[in-house]
């Protein structure tokens, strides 16, 4: 069984997925998260993709694609989370095609995390990461212990550049153009589920956890 997990910038993604890994077995693919680790180690993939991730556009399908491939071979036998992947309508065709040919995980149901733009704005303005284990904060909601430091490893904690006010209106527009109709996409096919991303994140959790396997 795998799970997608879609929504807007700011819904909620990583950090649902950060309580669904915490309860289940299955594993998780960010590609957020590979891509910003891509870049922190100045790797060529993070060469490539750093001008469209800091500028809150999308790395094109063609990087994309083919990095979700080698995950899904290094884990076909494993139940899978999709964090921000896929976010186009080629994305969601190729992870399907990717998914027979490997013989992996079938998608069971693709998540959507409904969350109103304001309250996305307010979060994504808010947001805080740790540099070093990724770990996500707010500046009002959950801020960390002690200022800039992360709760769980001490590392620095630091605001995203693309949570900059003009990235965060280029990815949503992104979002509104390429990744707004994966919901007709997984609707047709069945899959869609809507899930209400507002109120606590446990409240938030509660809703999702009946589509886990433990
Ligand atoms: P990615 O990292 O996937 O960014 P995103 O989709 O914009 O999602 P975010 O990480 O911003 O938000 P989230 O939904 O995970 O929310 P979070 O849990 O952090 O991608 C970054 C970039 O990489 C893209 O812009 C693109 O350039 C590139 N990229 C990635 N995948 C790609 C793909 N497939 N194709 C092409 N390009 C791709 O929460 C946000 C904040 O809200 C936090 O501060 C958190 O504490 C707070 N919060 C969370 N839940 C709640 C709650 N219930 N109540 C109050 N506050 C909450």
């Amino acid at each position: 069984m795998s799970l997608v997990l879609f929504g807007p910038p700011g819904a909620g993604k990583g950090t649902q997925s950060q309580l669904m890994l915490d309860t289940s077995d299955m594993i998780h693919l960010s590609t957020g998260n590979l891509f910003r680790d891509a870049i922190q180690n100045k790797t060529p993939l993070g060469v490539q993709a750093q001008s469209y991730v800091d500028a809150g556009k999308l790395v094109p399908d063609s990087v994309t694609i083919g990095l979700v491939r080698e995950f899904i071979e290094k884990n076909k036998t494993a139940d899978l989370i999709f964090d921000g992947f896929p976010r186009t309508i080629p994305q969601a065709e190729a992870l399907e095609q990717q998914i027979t040919e490997v013989g992996a995980s079938p998608i069971d149901k693709a998540l959507f995390l409904e969350v109103p733009q304001k309250d996305l704005l307010e979060r994504l303005s808010g947001r805080r990461v740790c540099k070093n284990c990724g770990a996500v904060y707010h500046v009002s909601n959950s801020p960390p212990k002690k200022d800039g430091v992360c709760d769980n490893c001490g590392g620095e904690v630091y605001q995203r550049k693309d949570d900059a006010s003009e990235a965060i209106k280029t990815r949503l527009e992104a979002y509104e153009k390429s990744t707004a109709p994966l919901k007709e996409f997984y609707m047709s096919k069945g899959l869609f589920v809507s899930i209400n991303g507002l109120g606590t994140t446990e409240s938030v959790f509660k809703r999702i956890s009946p589509f886990l396997k433990n």
